[in-house]
Formats: structure tokens, C-alpha cells, sequence
């Protein structure tokens, strides 16, 4: 039977949903290293895999740091790590899937090195089905930890190693704004800045506010603290993250605002800033201000419709109709003329008609997007639409799936080819990753530019002529000046 498994603490749906809690508590963390572990870290190596979203991708270089700090060093195969690390996402049905295919596949990892420690956390481990599952059928996980408790890494990890133990230990509350943790950014020129944990939408599709908690805004003071540095060391883009940044600070009650925040922090002079992701329904009047008061913020704006129909729209509980979300983006291209508009649309809510999908249609011919993140609904364990019944057959969700992304591909191809000829400004991120005599980078449209050009350039902004145009991304060549 192998390892013993220890239940610390296990996930709770109910308790996850709860908001009750008025005061946030802020934490500043002093990370506890048990010494026996720093001495089995020496010469020994991490592997960390992040899916999901940017919330995750910040957590997992809250995790690297504490690695890092450990005594571990970065590896790229996992069948050459000591330690594992799978950092999930529950969005949807084929995120979860992805990664039960990586834990099968890292059993052979145990075999090769049986001392080693399989530890998945992120946003699935807050589910407690998913729990049972690895618990009962993927025996070669070692630690199953969560969301709200990064900072016990180290404890956790020791303590299997010691007991030869399997741990697991997730918390499902509404948590804390943990400040002085570490930090690894492998990126130098461009890095994410948390300014809010969790989300309190409820939108009814989706199962973020059970496993990331309450709305938790940061405190101005640190998040600033945080910019400057890295203003300081000389990143060129800085991008601001929550579930909906534009609520931030609705849980304090300290007279801040995102439109306050937005202008302070563009007023560090980072070259490039950005946020991500606002909802339609809390966008200001002192946001468009700050956007327009700011050349450095970029005119690139990820607006989720995720519907067309106000009626599925008001089943969502997403608080806008399709008129308020066409009024918005008319106002945001008032305010900035060439201003890139990326959106999340979700094909095939329960009991979604022809003509609610129809409208979806009608607001993405009027808007004409730049990009946008396409999805088959997925039902969620918990969650309100989970629980109605659908009788929408998946082929006919998978008819309209196919007919939305061929209308917004018409979009994205026209968007790429109004480039042709202009030069832009490009953050040149690195070689190509399909031709290493190819740089790549953004423009400040949020654009993928593949381009001729100087090497040594890497990590600054450049001018590029774009030549060509695909549906996904321009090709150009650098020009002075
Ligand atoms: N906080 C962001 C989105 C986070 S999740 C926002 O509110 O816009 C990213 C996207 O995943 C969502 O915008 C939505 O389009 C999609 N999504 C969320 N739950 C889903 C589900 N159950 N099925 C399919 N897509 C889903
Ligand atoms: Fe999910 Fe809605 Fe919160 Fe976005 S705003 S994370 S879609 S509940
Ligand atoms: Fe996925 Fe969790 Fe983000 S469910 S999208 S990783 S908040």
C-alpha cells in the first residue's frame, strides 16, 4: 500500500462560498525553513508545471522563490527533479483533464527516483472531488496543498520527506493578503504585479470564487512599493492582475480605486503598462480618464463579453446587457481611437437558443475584435449553472463553437492586415521559438510581431515595419529610429 496518508486539512465547497468575513487580515510572512530540509535540498532539483491563468503563473513564482530559497535549483525535465511541482487550473473540464494525463505520466518519475515528492496544488486541489480522486487513484502524489497555504510549502515538504508521508492540506476559506513572500521572475523585462486576490462575481458558470476566496485587494502602499521596484531595475512592462481589476479596493475602505492606482503606477514611468482582467460592469468614468491621461498605459483592453444575449447575460449573472457592454466599448474607442479589444465568449450555456447565440454573433460583428478566447461551457461541481438542466446537445454547441471562431477569424485576419506598412513599436521578448533567426515581440496593441532585426535588442522597444500578415500575428523587420 505504500505511504500513509495524513489529512490535514481537506477543501469544503460550502465554506468556500462564504463571504462573511468584513475585515481583511493582512499577513506579512516570515517563511519557516526547517534547517534538516535546507540540507536535503543541496545538489537537488524543482520542477514546477503551471496551467491556468495569471493568477497562477504569479503563484507559481511565489512557489519558485520559496524553492529557490530552500536550496533548490530549476530544472526543465521533470524526470530529472527531486521535487515536482503541478500548479492546476479548474476552469474547465479539459484543463483537468491535461493534467491527470501529466500525473499519470510522472509515475514512471518514481520509479527512476523514488525519493522523489510529487506535489500538486493550484486551483484544482480546492475541489473536493479532484481530491478524492488523487487521493484514492493517483498514489504517486505526494503533497496535495492549495491555494491559500503557498507559505507551508516548506513545512509540507519536510514533513513527508521525514514521516515518509502523504500530506494533504487545503483550506477552504476566504484568506488573507500575505505580503513579503519570495519572488522568482524569470522574465527581466516584463512581469505581472497581483494587485487583488480571489472574486466575489459569482458569475454562475464558474468556479473561481470557490477556490480562490474572497476579493482581497493589496494595499496601494506595497503594490507601489513592488512597481517601483521593478521600475527601478529596469523592467519595460508591467501588468497589473486580478480576477477584475477594476473592483479593486472595493474591499478596503481606504478611498482607493483601480483609476487611482492605474494613474500612480503609470506615473512611475514604466514604459508599458497593462491589466488585466476588467469586467464590463465596474469600469469607470476615472478609468477612461486615467487612460487617456497616460500615454504609457496601452491601448489594449481585454473586455470578456462571454455572451451576446442579455437574457443568458442575466443567467450568467455577469450584470450587464449586451447594449451596456456595446455603449462601453463605443466609449472606450472615443477615449482611445486605435485601441485593440480582446474578449472570453462561452458558446453553449445551458439552454443557450439559436437566437441567444445569434446575438453573441451580432455583438462580435459590431465590436470587431482583435483576439478572443473561445470556450465550450464546461459545468462546474458548485456552481449554480451546474445544477441546470441542459438540453442543448453538444453537437449543436459544437455547430455554433466552429461558426464563432470562423466569424472572429475574419476579424482577427482584417485586424493583422491594417498593420501592412505601418511601423510600430515593438517589445522585443526573444528568438522566435519556431525560427531562431527571428526575433518576436508585442506591439503595444498586444499584437505578435515575428521580425528581422537586431539580437542584441532583446528586452527593449524597437521600431518594426510590418511586411505581412497572418490571421494570429505579423511579420515585419526593424527600422531605425
Ligand atoms: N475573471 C475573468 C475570467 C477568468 S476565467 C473574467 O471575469 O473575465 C477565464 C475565462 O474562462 C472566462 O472569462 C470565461 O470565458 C471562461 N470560463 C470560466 N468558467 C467557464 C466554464 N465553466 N466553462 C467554459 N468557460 C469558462
Ligand atoms: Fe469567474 Fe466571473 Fe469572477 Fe471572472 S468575474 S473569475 S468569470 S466569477
Ligand atoms: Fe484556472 Fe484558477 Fe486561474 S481555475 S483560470 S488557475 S483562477
Amino acid at each position: 500500500m505504500g505511504k500513509k496518508t495524513v489529512i490535514k486539512a481537506s477543501p469544503d465547497l460550502r465554506q468556500a462560498a462564504q463571504r462573511k468575513r468584513e475585515k481583511i487580515e493582512f499577513v506579512r510572512e516570515n517563511l519557516i525553513i526547517p534547517s534538516s530540509l535546507r540540507e536535503h535540498a543541496k545538489g537537488r532539483k524543482y520542477f514546477i508545471r503551471t496551467y491556468g491563468c495569471q493568477a497562477n503563473v504569479l503563484d507559481s513564482q511565489t512557489i519558485e522563490g520559496i524553492l529557490i530559497e530552500i536550496g533548490f535549483a530549476p530544472v526543465d525535465d521533470p524526470f530529472d527533479a527531486d521535487v515536482v511541482i503541478l500548479n492546476t487550473c479548474a476552469i474547465r473540464e479539459n484543463a483537468e483533464d491535461k493534467v491527470f494525463g501529466e500525473i499519470g505520466s510522472l509515475k514512471a518519475l518514481k520509479n527512476k527516483n523514488p525519493n522523489s515528492i510529487i506535489a500538486v496544488c493550484g486551483c484544482m486541489t480546492q475541489e473536493p472531488h479532484i481530491v478524492k480522486i488523487l487521493k484514492e487513484t493517483y498514489r504517486q502524489v505526494d503533497i496535495i496543498f492549495g491555494t491559500h497555504n503557498i507559505n507551508r510549502l516548506p513545512t509540507l515538504i519536510n514533513e513527508s520527506l521525514e514521516k515518509n508521508q502523504r500530506l494533504i492540506e487545503v483550506y477552504s476559506k476566504e484568506g488573507e493578503v500575505i505580503e513579503n513572500l519570495p519572488c522568482h521572475r524569470e522574465d527581466k523585462y516584463k512581469a505581472f504585479v497581483n494587485i487583488m486576490y480571489g472574486c466575489d462575481k459569482f458569475c454562475t458558470y464558474c468556479i473561481v470564487p470557490y477556490t480562490r476566496g474572497k476579493q482581497r485587494s493589496r494595499k496601494k502602499e506595497d503594490i507601489m512599493k513592488e512597481c517601483e521596484e521593478l521600475v527601478k531595475q529596469g523592467y519595460q512592462e508591467i501588468t497589473l492582475v486580478g480576477q477584475n481589476v477594476n473592483a479593486y479596493a472595493k474591499d478596503l475602505d481606504d478611498g482607493s480605486t483601480f483609476a487611482d492606482l492605474l494613474d500612480s503606477v503609470a506615473k512611475l514611468g514604466v514604459p508599458r503598462l497593462r491589466f488585466t482582467t476588467s469586467h464590463p460592469w465596474d469600469f469607470t468614468e476615472e478609468m477612461f480618464k486615467a487612460i487617456a491621461n497616460n500615454k504609457n498605459i496601452m491601448p489594449a483592453i481585454h473586455l470578456p463579453l462571454q455572451s451576446g444575449s442579455s437574457d443568458i447575460l442575466k443567467k450568467m449573472g455577469r450584470r450587464y446587457s449586451s447594449e451596456e457592454y456595446c455603449a462601453l466599448v463605443d466609449r472606450l474607442r472615443e477615449i482611445v481611437p486605435n485601441v485593440a479589444i480582446t474578449t472570453d465568449i462561452i458558446v453553449g450555456f445551458p439552454n443557450e437558443s439559436d437566437e441567444d447565440f445569434e446575438k453573441t454573433l451580432d455583438v462580435v460583428k459590431y465590436v470587431h475584435y482583435d483576439f478572443a478566447f473561445t470556450f465550450i461551457y464546461s459545468p462546474r461541481i458548485g456552481t449554480p449553472a451546474s445544477r441546470i438542466e441542459d438540453l442543448t446537445p453538444m453537437s449543436v454547441k459544437k455547430e455554433r463553437f466552429k461558426r464563432l471562431v470562423d466569424t472572429l477569424a475574419i476579424d482577427f485576419k482584417a485586424k493583422s492586415d491594417a498593420y501592412i506598412g505601418k511601423t510600430v513599436s515593438v517589445l522585443v521578448d526573444g528568438l522566435s521559438k519556431k525560427d531562431s533567426n527571428i526575433l518576436s515581440g508585442y506591439t503595444d496593441t498586444n499584437k505578435l510581431v515575428n521580425f528581422t532585426g537586431n539580437p542584441d535588442h532583446i528586452g527593449k522597444i524597437v521600431n518594426v515595419k510590418i511586411i505581412d500578415a497572418t490571421t494570429y500575428y505579423l511579420k515585419g523587420e526593424e527600422v531605425d529610429g
